[in-house]
């Protein structure tokens, strides 16, 4: 779009910017956001005058959800395994390896298509940044070419070839490890900004996540772990020792854990659809939160563990049972993402910051936790996942 874009009439905005308005939310009433090049030009009170106007009629308006953590790059369908959970069986992260065989046998056109069908639905669902991890490849071939294809639709691209050994490395995990750090990296080093591990019982363990984030490092790479998804163990005490962007799952933190990510620049990015969706316990943030940690809430996309692209799930589910504020629980799904990948453009609606923004058709931003499963989102405006247009 050429000239200036101007929201208009908007009920309520929150800016995450709190020089503009009340609280840490930063909330205006009655007002306007003016937009030149994807970029906030103003914040104004409403009548503003652009080349371009959308009339918001006073609904509320938000940044554009930053969701930092999805593996959209995938073949197949494991909804059998989620009916399986549902009657009792637990979830360990082995069906990786059978969203690993259907991907790999899928055509790039094919799964080029899939993924632009995720990220259509992301967006529909107000998200206008999101991570793509790769992850389902395990090769240096498929590695890459899942690489090259989240790589069409977000920059924020991450390579995951250490999420769980594949079945031609059974036994070999030190192997694999190598592979990862040699050839399998070589490959991704291009298409890849950032460089995960899944540091688990059953996948990786904390030294074999260290060498992996140390060649990552090497490489060029920014550094994100997977960690304490299934139980406690060393992931967020390896993540902030290695200063990683974001640890992410988080679900069983000790108080240990806590006083790191405290003192640190990790975020603790929680993903509690995964929690819903494997039936086990979700984290309690107050303590993380009211230690001082950064926190991130993000949807975890992927067809094992959580299949949904819904961020204002992810924020109502933390609102209910991670006793967040709806406060804090939209700050973590916006400028909380942005943090999580270490960007300040995102997440908030201030002069300068990126012009992606969210009309929720509400009056206000505590709909999304009251009106769980209710389709809210008016319009997505601006952002990177726009295939075909906005
Ligand atoms: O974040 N934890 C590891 N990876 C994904 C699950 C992948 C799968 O089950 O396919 C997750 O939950």
């Amino acid at each position: 779009m050429t000239g200036t874009l101007v929201i208009d009439n908007i009920g309520l905005l929150i800016s995450n910017d709190p020089s503009l308005g009340e609280g840490p939310l930063g909330l205006v009433t009655d007002a306007a956001v003016v937009i030149a090049d994807d970029r906030v030009l103003a914040v104004e009170p409403s009548g503003s005058v652009a080349d371009h106007r959308i009339d918001a009629a006073g609904r509320c308006v938000l940044p554009g959800f930053v969701d930092s953590h999805s593996h959209l790059v995938f073949a197949g369908d494991r909804a059998s395994e989620f009916s399986a959970r549902m009657a009792g069986r637990p979830y360990d992260g082995g069906g990786i390896r059978v969203t690993t065989d259907a991907t790999r046998a899928a055509s790039t056109a094919v799964l080029t298509d899939l993924t632009r069908g995720r990220i259509v639905e992301a967006r529909a669902a107000g998200t206008t940044t999101i991570e793509i991890k790769s992850g389902y490849g395990l090769n240096v071939v498929d590695e890459a070419r899942c690489l090259d294809i989240a790589g069409e639709f977000t920059d924020e691209t991450t390579f995951l070839g250490a999420h769980l050994v594949p079945a031609e490395f059974e036994g070999r995990a030190d192997a694999y490890v190598e592979l990862v750090c040699s050839a399998m990296l070589d490959a991704a080093r291009g298409p890849a900004k950032w460089i995960d591990a899944f540091c688990e019982r059953g996948a990786f363990d904390a030294d074999q996540c260290r060498t992996v984030l140390e060649a990552g490092r090497r490489a060029g790479l920014g550094l994100r772990l997977h960690g304490n998804q299934l139980g406690h163990g060393p992931g967020v005490q390896l993540a902030v020792e290695m200063g990683c962007a974001s640890v992410d799952h988080c679900t069983y933190l000790s108080d240990e854990d806590i006083e790191a990510l405290a003192g640190s620049d990790t975020v603790a990015t929680f993903l509690p659809a995964t929690d819903f969706s494997t039936r086990q316990p979700y984290p309690n943030a107050r303590p993380v939160i009211d230690a001082g940690a950064r926190v991130a809430l993000a949807s975890n996309c992927n067809p094992g563990s959580s299949y949904t692209t819904s961020m204002s799930f992810c924020i109502a589910l933390a609102v209910r049972d991670m006793y967040m504020t709806i406060e804090e629980a939209i700050q973590a799904a916006t400028s909380g993402g942005a943090a999580a990948l270490r960007r300040t453009d995102v997440g908030r609606l201030s002069p300068g910051s990126a012009g992606h923004a969210v009309i929720l058709d509400a009056p206000s931003h505590h709909h999304l936790a009251y009106r769980p499963g209710v389709p809210l989102i008016w319009a997505t405006i601006g952002g990177e996942p726009q295939p075909g247009g906005s």
